[in-house]
């Protein structure tokens, strides 16, 4: 099978984000690094994508200039990822979208809701994709915990909790780096720092395992360091349309918390636990019953656990891999083929559509508010 053609705009030498996507695209030979406008700065971004191996006249020095350049040609790019700054993701996804492109957009997919519903109208009527990299449920254990919800293993989610809180920015000496302060400023970042940093991955996990939607929330924003405009720890509490009770802590300034993602889903039988930190194992507790740890590559395991797991039991996968898996279901999607739990631009405006309740909410003192997208109401 020939490989497709991927590009990337944003993700340049020495981002956080970028070599994730780079090792993700290319793990299983299903996409070849075709093109690329991976920096601000337009001469370093156009000699990496060349040491990078992307050829002289697709390393671009911005996302216009690739626009123009990949918009004619007959082997144009695929796919394109958005890795950029969160305030650039509207533009970028939009201007790709309606020349055609399929596109994976990175979390949070455009700043305002308004963006987000426009996001989503324009994937529909282009017919292109576009999906959003909530990466962590593409993880197996993920996909293991979301088809036990389904199965009915845990009877009706009474209650999840999920935390998503490092201390990695939690020096203030350093809040003036610039790879951390864009994330604070209302500018570069949005209406909020953490919660839309890290919060809605916690979300959208818990609406991902439990297989519905939230639909009201309360919330509790603080700038812990008080040179931040945005907050830089936040507490939410939400309910899901089918009447989960929903839990959300997350903090950047959590020191000595390291990658502290872990997610619990608590039924009316079971509860299951799952923690970024060992992504291989699912922690899982019937009613009355003895906790078992359920590992990645044990046979028994849901389609999906299976599928998307490469290397053999006790052997860790992790991030890049996962990364992997949302770029395996797209190259899928490409093809024709429906795949249940890529993320896509309904994740991506639902989220949005929360981040701004839950500004809107913390400013009020935490009065409980609708945090549906008007599309979705
Ligand atoms: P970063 O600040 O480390 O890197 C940003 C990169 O984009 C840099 O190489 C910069 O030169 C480039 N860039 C900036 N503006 C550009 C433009 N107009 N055109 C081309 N390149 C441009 O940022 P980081 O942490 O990599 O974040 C990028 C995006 O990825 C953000 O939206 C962030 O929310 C998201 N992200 C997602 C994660 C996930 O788990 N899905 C994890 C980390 C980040």
């Amino acid at each position: 099978m020939a490989k497709l053609k991927w590009g990337m705009i944003g993700g340049g030498e020495g981002s956080q984000i970028g070599p994730a996507h780079r090792l993700g695209a290319l793990a299983d030979g299903r996409f070849e690094f075709a093109a690329g406008a991976l920096d601000h700065r337009a001469d370093a971004g156009r000699d990496y994508a060349q040491r990078l191996g992307i050829a002289q006249d697709r390393a671009y020095g911005d996302w216009t200039e690739m626009l123009v350049g990949e918009k004619d040609r007959a082997d144009r790019v695929d796919l394109v990822t958005v890795a950029t700054p969160n305030a650039t993701h509207f533009e970028i996804t939009k201007s790709f979208l309606e020349a055609g492109f399929n596109v994976l957009c990175e979390k949070p997919m455009t700043m305002t809701v308004e963006e987000g519903e426009a996001i989503v109208g324009i994937a529909e009527k282009t017919g292109k994709i576009c999906a959003v990299n909530y990466c962590y449920s593409a993880y197996p254990m993920v996909r293991q915990a979301r088809a036990m919800v389904q199965s009915g293993e845990l009877g009706k989610p009474r209650l999840v909790v999920t935390n998503f809180s490092h201390g990695h920015h939690g020096d203030a000496t350093d809040a003036d780096n610039p790879r951390v302060r864009w994330r604070y400023d209302p500018a570069m970042a949005g209406v909020s720092g953490q919660f839309a940093d890290c919060g809605i991955h916690a979300l959208h996990m818990a609406s991902f395992i439990c297989n519905d939607e939230v639909e009201t929330l309360s919330a509790d924003f603080a700038s812990t360091i008080s040179s931040r405009e945005l907050e830089d720890d936040a507490m939410v509490n939400f309910r899901m349309s089918g009447g989960t009770v929903g839990r959300l802590w997350t903090s950047s300034v959590a020191i000595g918390r390291q990658h502290g993602f872990d997610i619990q889903v608590f039924g009316e039988t079971g509860g299951l636990r799952w923690a970024s930190e060992q992504p291989n194992q699912l922690i899982y507790t019937p009613v009355g019953g003895r906790t078992q740890i359920i590992e990645k590559g044990e046979s028994g395991l849901s389609e999906d656990a299976q599928r998307l797991s490469r290397v053999s039991i006790a052997h860790p996968e992790g991030f890049p891999l996962a990364v992997a898996n949302i770029y395996c279901d797209l190259a899928d999607a490409i093809a024709g083929e429906t795949r249940d739990g890529l993320p896509n631009a309904s994740d991506g405006v639902r989220s949005m559509a929360a981040v701004h309740t839950a500004v809107a909410s913390a400013k009020e003192g935490g009065v409980w508010m609708d945090a549906r997208p008007s599309i979705f109401k």
